[in-house]
């Protein structure tokens, strides 16, 4: 009887907790071993280079600019909540005292502060005080909010599409021609990185409603158009200031990229405007959290890759996940033609010209 038992305890402990466990961590490994890794060896040199980060106060963006001063470049860290802000550059600081962090305030959901960040930004460190212009601009900052919770900005933007695309299209036209400053006096190319996601294929511009003043707000799915048309935006951005650079033959290139799943704060919004049910909470989530998961650092690496790595040195237009190109085509064709047209449709919401 007593043998029955543990022979019973036993097949039950293999097949509902070592099995999925060994399982679970064996998938992690795989998915771990498929990465790609940044190449450290072959990277261009930043040491007092001149480089932007938005969003820098928390997750991928504070790693990124710690990143960049261990590097030894003078870090701008573009961030809405300067008091959250200092605190971060504090802790940077206890881990490194390379470089230059030097903190300027930045809110992309509104245009007047996105201005005002570009006018200080030539005034202390552009024009003849800094022949090295900018070298690099890291357009990281970005939010996801819940479904049904349409949130407006000071402009009359859907908060996702105004802060992700908007207040980065502005940001980066105003600071373009310091970027090709940097570009002619260096061999490197001076590099616009803008942080995406892979959630851009789900997206589907409407340009009617770009706004979703029309489109009904009652699902998840909702979510996915708020996040997932914002990141779009950012890669037909990409697209089409690339091709722009291209026929300016300036000396400046542009990249997207999926930083994959991380472990920060941006879903905190939609957790708590919209707590999805039991069962994603409890067990759909944990078991993606595990397997696929990266920490903020490794969240961080094709940043790093995308603003440092000489084999990009002549690429641009494209998109990168874990460190290498991302050929989304086969997911997503990108329009050239929606690409035009959003850059003139951003150009006229911005009052570019
Ligand atoms: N985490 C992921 O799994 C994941 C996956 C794919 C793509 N991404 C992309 O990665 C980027 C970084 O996100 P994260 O995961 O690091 O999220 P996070 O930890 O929430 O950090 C977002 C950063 O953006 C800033 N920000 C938000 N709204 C802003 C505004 N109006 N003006 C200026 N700054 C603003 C935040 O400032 P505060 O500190 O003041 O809040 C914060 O510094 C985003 O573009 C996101 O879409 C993330």
């Amino acid at each position: 009887m007593l043998c029955c038992l543990s022979g019973w305890l036993c097949s039950t402990l293999f097949y509902f907790a070592i099995l999925p466990a060994a399982i679970l961590i064996g998938t992690k490994l795989i998915i771990k071993k498929l990465r790609g890794k940044v190449d450290l060896t072959n990277e261009v040199d930043i040491q007092g280079k001149t480089v932007i980060v938005t969003g820098a106060s928390d997750g991928i963006g504070k790693v990124t600019a710690e990143e960049f001063a261990i590097r030894g470049a003078r870090v701008i860290m573009a961030c809405r909540n300067l008091q959250k802000a200092e605190k971060c550059v504090k802790d940077i600081r206890t881990r490194t005292t390379n470089g230059e962090l030097i903190l300027m305030e930045l809110d992309l959901s509104k245009l007047s502060s996105v201005r005002k960040f570009a006018a200080e930004f030539l005034q202390k460190y552009g024009g003849a005080s800094n022949p090295g212009g900018l070298s690099i601009l890291v357009n990281n900052a970005g939010l996801a909010i819940a479904p049904g919770v349409r949130k407006v900005t000071e402009d009359g933007f859907e908060e996702t599409f105004g802060v992700n695309h908007l207040g980065h299209f502005l940001l980066t036209n105003l600071l373009l021609p310091e970027m090709e400053k940097a570009g002619n006096v260096s061999t490197d190319p001076s590099r616009i990185v803008i942080v995406s996601s892979v959630a851009h294929v789900w997206g589907q511009i409407n340009f009617d409603d770009l706004m979703f003043e029309k489109t009904p707000l009652e699902d998840w799915k909702v979510f996915s158009k708020f996040y997932c048309n914002s990141k779009l935006a950012n890669n037909l951005f990409n697209l089409e200031l690339a091709k722009r650079l291209r026929a300016k033959k300036v000396n400046v290139n542009s990249y997207a990229l999926c930083p994959g799943y991380v472990e920060t704060n941006i879903e905190t919004n939609i957790l708590r405007d919209n707590p999805p049910n039991w069962v994603w909470m409890k067990v759909i989530r944990p078991v993606l959290s595990f397997l696929m998961r990266k920490d903020a650092k490794e969240g961080t690496e094709t940043t790093i890759y995308c603003a440092l790595s000489k084999y990009l040195t002549h690429h641009s237009g494209e998109m990168y996940r874990n460190c290498e190109f991302w050929d989304y085509s086969k997911r997503i064709k990108l329009s050239e033609k929606d690409a035009a047209k959003l850059w003139e449709v951003s150009e006229k919401l911005v009052k570019l010209n």
